[in-house]
């Protein structure tokens, strides 16, 4: 299965993607966490974004394209992917599916868990206290939301478009959010 994962800052895609690679047997492929490595690793690719990552501005598309091809036909020969915050603007949707269709590893489904701001803002201050990232004080949360709304949130039309949208209301609890994802993919319970 190969399935792209999107939703606001804090709608809960790490901890859903974390439980569903488990479950789906597949690669989870995170665009955030491959960055912050780079970045934590001073290589020039993360001196070249760190700055625009830490003020909640997204890096650019060909510098995230270029980094994901690799990782994307690996796990697709390895049995599928879940992309985890990818792709992010229109231009990123467009290429990644020009190589996917390419290479014959076009994504299944497209998640999104959908949530209300305010409750996103409450949900990363607090795991700001554990986790510390640089990008999870409150001006830059709501900065991140209203990147997603202007150039994120288009790729929903985008997708139900293709036929391939999957929405999930991310409010829930985390296992009925999980829940509803595999019911919506035809591998919840119902169709064991
Ligand atoms: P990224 O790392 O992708 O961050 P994000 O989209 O802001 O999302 P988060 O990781 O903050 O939240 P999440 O949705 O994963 O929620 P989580 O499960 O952690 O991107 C960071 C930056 O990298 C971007 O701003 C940009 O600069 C750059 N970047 C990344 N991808 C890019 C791309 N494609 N193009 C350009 N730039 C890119 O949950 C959050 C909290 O809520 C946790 O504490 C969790 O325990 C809790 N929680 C989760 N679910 C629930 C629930 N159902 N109920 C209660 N609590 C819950």
């Amino acid at each position: 299965m190969r399935l792209l994962l999107l939703g606001p800052p804090g709608s809960g895609k790490g901890t859903q993607a974390d439980r569903l690679v488990e479950i789906l047997g597949v690669r989870h492929i995170s665009s955030g966490d491959l960055l912050r490595a780079e970045v934590e690793a001073g290589t020039p690719c993360g001196r070249a974004v760190s700055s625009a990552m830490e003020s909640g501005e997204l890096v650019p598309d060909d510098v995230v394209i270029e980094m994901l091809r690799q990782p994307i036909l690996d796990a697709s020969a390895a049995g599928g992917y879940l992309l985890d915050g990818f792709p992010r603007t229109l231009a990123q949707a467009e290429s990644a599916a020009a190589m996917a269709r390419e290479e014959g590893v076009l994504a299944d489904a497209a998640v999104f868990l959908a949530a209300e701001p305010d409750l996103l803002v409450r949900r990363l201050l607090a795991r700001a206290e554990e986790l510390g990232r640089a990008d999870d004080n409150e001006t830059t949360i709501r900065h991140r939301i209203e990147v997603y709304n202007e150039k994120t949130e288009p790729l929903r039309k985008y997708y139900a478009e293709r036929g391939i949208l999957l929405e999930v209301d991310g409010l829930q609890t985390v296992d009925q959010v999980t829940a509803d994802i595999l019911d919506g993919l035809g591998r919840g319970p119902a169709h064991a």
